[in-house]
């Protein structure tokens, strides 16, 4: 057993289990290991041996300040896509070089926060690009490029290739130069992502291959960005084989001595992880409120709806689902399983969170952890039908438990709405 395995496997909860924490915090509640968290932002800071290299964290898969805080800690840099990003990461004490600014068709004000910042930027279109010269002459900056393939694990989060809308394509790019020459910009940045959630890492060689190729046509380059989208395995409890970093670091150490070989002189290297740096660090706790049939369907009715966890409804993803009952796990007993359709609280029957998954039977005051959810949980919940956003508690590597995020409340609900 490798020795992250044993991190996966040691007991997440540190001196808790669910039914205290939900006790303690309420319910719904969003619970992150510490332990974990550290331990795979040193493995994507450690992801490639060539120096200089630098793990950009995106923060959209979860800003909360006590994790950014922890990742600064780390070593990890950032990229950040609005100002709400940068105001986050500024607050968690990163230092303007340590992010970068990869917007997707911002306003001349928006563009500008961070430039009057002197965070390096990323241009994805040419307007944007033409933006930013006329905003900032004389400026160095980076372009996003299309490399023309992506991929992904769902049609929405495929961010390159013929049906997207970011980056600029292959065949602008010499329209991009003359964009630049034209406001005295300098190209010294390039990145690509061509999507979420890859677990094979012939895919991830092939587009960074291309990428290089494409980046060979920029003389002034102080860094390459390859981008993010490293997968983790969300049927872990079915045995799914983990991403191998160890294949993925032998190939992007080869691709990378090569073309900095062809280009002739170093430049950095980076990537911009998400989803890898903190799902499986992040557990979804909830609890069941009432159990029906309805035409052959058994329902499970949780306090998890589509406010809190959006992922299932938008993309039909997977999360693995262990079920405690006065906090302890119960027994998987394969014989004893009973298809049951967990839904939400929401007033919508799209409110699903799992479709006849076999589960222990339930009952109702049953705790339900739901795995993985570390990424793009918390960073996408709403207040969809007034519901309040959940507590986020952090168990540190002591095993004690820290509120990081506290539950809203009614009044939070109101807070942005004026009298007339
Ligand atoms: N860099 C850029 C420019 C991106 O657009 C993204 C994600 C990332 C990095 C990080 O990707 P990651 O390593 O986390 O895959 N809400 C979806 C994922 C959307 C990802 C959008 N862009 C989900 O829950 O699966």
């Amino acid at each position: 057993m490798s020795p992250t395995d044993e991190l996966t496997q040691r007991h997440f909860f540190g001196d808790h289990d669910p039914q205290t924490l939900l006790e303690r915090f309420g319910s719904p509640l969003y619970v992150y290991n510490e332990a974990i968290f550290r331990q795979r932002c040193r493995e994507m800071r450690r992801l490639i041996r060539y120096e200089p290299f630098t793990a950009n964290y995106s923060i959209k898969a979860n800003s909360n300040l006590a994790l950014l805080r922890i990742a600064r800690e780390e070593g990890l840099h950032a990229d950040a896509m609005s100002p709400g990003e940068i105001y986050a990461l500024e607050q968690a004490g990163f230092k303007p070089e340590q992010i970068f600014f990869v917007p997707n068709n911002v306003s001349a004000p928006e563009l500008g926060y961070a430039l009057e910042r002197q965070i390096c930027v990323s241009l994805d279109s040419l307007d944007q690009l033409a933006l930013a010269g006329r905003l900032s002459p004389g400026l160095d900056v980076a372009i996003r490029i299309n490399p023309g393939l992506g991929a992904g694990h769902h049609a929405k989060v495929i961010t390159a290739g013929k049906k997207t809308k970011f980056g600029i394509n292959a065949e602008q790019l010499d329209e991009a130069r003359a964009i630049a020459r034209r406001h005295h910009l300098r190209i010294t940045g390039v990145n690509q992502h061509i999507g979420s959630l890859f677990m094979e890492p012939p895919a991830y060689l092939r587009a960074a291959r291309h990428f290089f190729e494409l980046a060979a046509g920029f003389p002034d380059l102080h860094f390459v960005d390859l981008g993010g989208g490293f997968g983790i395995p969300y049927h872990k409890l079915d045995g799914e084989a983990r991403l191998d970093l160890q294949e993925l670091q032998e190939g992007l150490d080869l691709l990378v001595s090569d073309f900095v070989q062809r280009y002739g002189r170093p430049v950095t290297v980076k990537t911009e992880p998400g989803r890898y740096v903190v799902a499986e660090s992040g557990v979804l706790l909830g609890t069941v409120h009432a159990l029906k049939e309805n035409d052959g369907v058994v329902y499970a009715g949780t306090d998890i709806g589509f406010n809190v966890l959006a992922r299932p409804m938008l993309y039909d993803s997977w999360h693995d689902i262990v079920v405690y009952r006065d906090g302890q796990p119960l027994e998987a007993d394969p014989d004893r399983l009973q298809a049951v359709t967990v839904v939400g609280n929401i007033c919508e029957s799209g409110d699903i969170l799992a479709k006849n998954r076999p589960l222990p039977p339930l009952c109702p005051g049953d705790q339900l952890a739901v795995l993985d959810a570390g990424a793009y949980g918390y960073a996408m919940s709403s207040n969809y039908n007034n519901r309040l956003r959940p507590a986020e508690v952090l168990i540190r590597q002591d095993g004690t438990a820290a509120l990081i995020r506290r539950r809203e409340t009614t009044e939070d609900l109101l807070r942005t709405c004026l009298e007339i």
